[in-house]
């Protein structure tokens, strides 16, 4: 596997004809269900007119709700610029979900589907999108069948018409969860990211104007509408306001998806998580995925929260916290986090393509040469396309701040 064969997706009927030996399911809160607890009722009060979108619209800005993807860009302001262009208008779910150690996605969907559904097509009301493109993960075969199941009862009940919700199904590349990557996906060609401007919000999903959502922030934009702004603008710490799903994995004793205030640090959320593992010292963090590097255990008084890591150059992305202890090396760390951007590097540009086999091979050496390395990563950050090339550097220049001895 390398570099040419990215995901081309097919369609998830025949996925599941495949694969439904191993979809162990989980016990998820069904169409009916979901009903009874006053679901769906927004989306029908919307569309008998009870609010204008731009009125929900100013809802989703007051709660302060930021891109759950990873990149923070304000939710509500996504809807302007697609509405801004005229139709037809296409609405595309991330449900990639690829970067190491986040798992938020699945934990909501293998148990509340429909908030996420729900809030998929409040957000698809919102931008007249003709047709909704869910590109899941095959890698979560489980909630595969669940969106299929639902979507099924969505269509029966007259909730959406048949065809309307289009479950697509990647094919394990990383780079499709690039937003661009994953619409050339959905076309139906290799996943390649593409150049920038025109936004996704110009053109799209077959050059229209395309509305992009991760799976937890539509699951938000749902919570807003059936709870209020204040679900999220009522939660303060620190400084900071809204709630964050952590995944947290690593040298802990409870691994899993934590809901915890903003505002929260990197201390409050290893002792949310049960603590360090017996015998182990926390020595180490990944704060977002490994496109954002490891940080020391030093830096601990930090909220986990959009743009507050950036004086220690670094972000939160899709919040994967992976906590590393005195028994691991960050050396090590970083080097196995460059192995995985060589091998899903989608080799479309020279400088990510080349840079991070050369990293890959500085890095194996015993000492690091330093001078070299910083090089090619101003390189990378400078000239690649998109930001699987641009942020492979973080891993190497964060170890050779924090961790310089053992480079
Ligand atoms: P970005 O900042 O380029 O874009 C974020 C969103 O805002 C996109 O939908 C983009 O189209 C839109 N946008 C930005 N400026 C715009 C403008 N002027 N007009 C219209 N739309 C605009 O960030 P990107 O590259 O999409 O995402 C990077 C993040 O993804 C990283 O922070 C990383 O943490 C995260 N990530 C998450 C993964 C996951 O599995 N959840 C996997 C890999 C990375
Ligand atoms: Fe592909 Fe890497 Fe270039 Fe992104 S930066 S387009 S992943 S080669």
């Amino acid at each position: 596997h390398h570099h040419i064969d990215n995901a081309t997706p097919q369609k998830v009927q025949e996925a599941i004809r495949d694969d439904n030996t191993h979809a162990h399911m989980p016990d998820y809160e069904a169409y009916a269900a979901y009903c009874s607890d006053g679901g769906y009722a927004r989306l029908s009060a919307l569309r008998d007119g009870e609010q204008t979108p731009e009125q929900v619209q100013e809802q989703i800005l007051s709660s302060g709700l930021r891109g759950l993807g990873g990149a923070g860009f304000p939710s509500g302001k996504k809807w302007s610029f697609v509405r801004a262009e005229s139709g037809p208008r296409y609405l595309a779910v991330n449900g990639d979900e690829g970067e190491p150690g986040t798992f938020k996605d699945r934990y909501y969907l293998e148990r509340t589907p429909h908030l996420f559904l729900e809030g998929m097509l409040i957000a698809a009301w919102a931008v007249e999108a003709d047709k909704c493109f869910i590109y899941m993960r095959d890698e979560y075969p489980a909630v595969l069948q669940i969106l299929k199941n639902e979507i099924e009862a969505l269509e029966a009940q007259g909730v959406v018409s048949k065809g309307y919700i289009d479950l697509r199904r990647g094919a394990g590349a990383y780079i499709c969860g690039e937003e661009s990557a994953m619409i050339e996906s959905i076309e139906g060609k290799r996943g390649i990211p593409r150049h920038r401007p025109p936004f996704v919000a110009q053109k799209g999903v077959f050059d229209r104007p395309t509305l992009v959502h991760n799976i937890e922030t539509l699951y938000w934009i749902a919570r807003i509408c059936r709870e209020g702004h204040e679900v999220l603008s009522s939660v303060e710490k620190n400084g900071r306001t809204g709630l964050r799903s952590y995944s947290m994995s690593g040298r802990i004793n409870n691994p899993g998806v934590y809901l915890l205030p903003a505002g929260s640090t990197i201390t409050d959320l290893i002792e949310a998580a049960g603590g360090m593992l017996e015998g182990h010292e926390f020595k180490a963090y990944q704060p977002g995925g490994p496109s954002a590097g490891l940080l020391p255990a030093s830096i601990n008084d930090v909220p986990m929260d959009f743009d507050t890591l950036q004086v220690h150059g670094t972000f939160i992305g899709s919040a994967a916290i992976v906590i590393l202890s005195n028994k691991d090396s960050a050396k090590s760390a970083a080097l196995n986090m460059l192995r995985f951007f060589e091998d899903e590097s989608c080799g479309q540009c020279t400088p990510c393509r080349v840079g991070c086999e050369k990293a890959v091979k500085l890095m194996e050496k015993d000492k690091w040469d330093k001078p070299l390395l910083d090089e090619l990563c101003t390189v990378m950050v400078d000239a690649s396309i998109c930001g699987l090339g641009q942020a492979a550097p973080n891993p190497i220049r964060m170890t050779m701040k924090h961790f310089a001895d053992e480079v």
